[in-house]
């Protein structure tokens, strides 16, 4: 009777089961097919104009951009302007008339690409300067950009930390007079290094314009143009490479030594550091970068670069899809202050910066995943 009883509770309970698994079997069909069901490459009304392939930076953006896009399950056109700002205007042309409703544009010339920008306002296109601002127009919409003054007090700054005693050689340069960005690099970093010009730490070898300027904490746009014009790379590898070597050419070996340089960039820190380490009179260096470039920390994880300022891109990608959308939605960017761009404030969002260095480039880039062992070597 018991047994009977047990029986037939058995049966109920698998019965019960049985009905809960049917109940439960359609979700994961259900679940499968969801992804079949996502928009597959729907093309979202926003264009990227970014300034050229020659550099690894921009080829981040590009990858950064399209991993983001794929995600997200959109379609979106990515053009260069190969260091041309008559193609850059081209290329805005070009995706107006495609019909986009947000251009993302990082400018190759921030002057020159107003007119772009205007063309693009003319036509009802909303503009997102990236990275670059465009300047003396009001037809820039937003701007997203890392936080450009940390990037240059953290190279500074890693020059200080490294430097003893007094009259240390420091040899400066600066990126493009046309982006800029330029300008508030070497502001950062003028921020930090001068008062420890001042006080003897340093002694800028290179620049007798930032020499006349050195006792100046703060520096105007046009100071800082006349120390830029003497000290320019123009980001370009092989002006950074023949301005280092014309600079070695006449420095007398006192001026030599122990060295330490403001390189603007991971690009031209490469090239500048490898002139630097073949005259046989700087004994070492050390050499500042930004970017994060593969071939950077190659040179870091090797002791042939000293530092780079990581600027994560994946961040300033998402902030600049999200006020894409923002802007084809008629809302306003979430904005975090502005940048004056010589004509209108544009509303910003800012992203902060990170220094690395060989201490630290294992955990930060390669253990968060931002990049993979195997694209190095020589890592411990
Ligand atoms: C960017 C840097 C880049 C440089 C040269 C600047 O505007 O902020 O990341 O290295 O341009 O392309």
């Amino acid at each position: 009777m018991f047994k009977k009883k047990l029986f037939y509770t058995l049966i109920a309970v698998l019965m019960v089961a049985a009905a809960a698994l049917t109940a439960c079997a359609p979700a994961a069909p259900a679940e499968e097919a969801a992804p079949a069901e996502a928009p597959a490459e729907e093309t979202l009304a926003v264009g990227i104009v970014l300034p050229t392939k020659d550099e690894p930076r921009w080829i981040q953006d590009e990858t950064r951009f399209k991993e983001a896009l794929t995600e997200a399950g959109y379609d979106v056109e990515i053009l260069f302007s190969q260091g041309d700002s008559a193609k850059e205007k081209t290329n805005v042309e070009s995706l107006i008339s495609k019909g986009v409703k947000v251009i993302i544009i990082c400018p190759q010339d921030g002057t020159a690409a107003a007119a772009a920008a205007e063309e693009a306002n003319k036509a009802g296109v909303k503009v997102i300067s990236y990275d670059r601002l465009i300047r003396d127009t009001d037809a820039v919409d937003y701007y997203v950009t890392f936080d450009s003054i940390a990037v240059g007090a953290q190279q500074g700054q890693y020059l200080i930390d490294n430097a003893t005693g007094t009259g240390n050689p420091l040899y400066l340069y600066a990126g493009a007079a046309s982006d800029n960005n330029a300008f508030i690099f070497f502001e950062g970093a003028w921020s930090v290094l001068q008062p420890k010009i001042a006080d003897g730490t340093f002694v800028i070898k290179n620049s007798s314009e930032a020499v006349a300027l050195q006792d100046k904490a703060t520096l105007t746009r046009d100071e800082m143009s006349k120390i830029i014009g003497q000290v320019t790379t123009n980001w370009d590898f092989n002006t950074a490479k023949g301005l280092a070597e014309a600079n070695l050419t006449v420095a007398p070996a006192a001026d030599k030594g122990n060295v330490f340089i403001l390189a603007p960039n991971d690009g031209t820190a490469r090239a500048i550091a490898d002139v630097f380490g073949v005259d046989k009179d700087v004994t070492s260096f050390f050499v500042t970068g930004q970017d994060a470039e593969k071939a950077s920390v190659q040179y870091i994880i090797d002791g042939k670069q000293s530092m780079t300022v990581w600027k994560d891109v994946r961040t300033l990608v998402k902030d600049a899809i999200g006020a894409a959308i923002a802007l084809l939605e008629g809302k306003e960017p979430v904005s975090k202050g502005s940048y004056n761009n010589g004509v209108v404030d544009v509303s910003a969002i800012q992203s902060a910066v990170v220094t690395v260095d060989k201490a630290n480039v294992k955990a930060l880039l390669i253990e968060s995943g931002y990049y993979t062992a195997a694209d190095f070597t020589g890592l411990e």
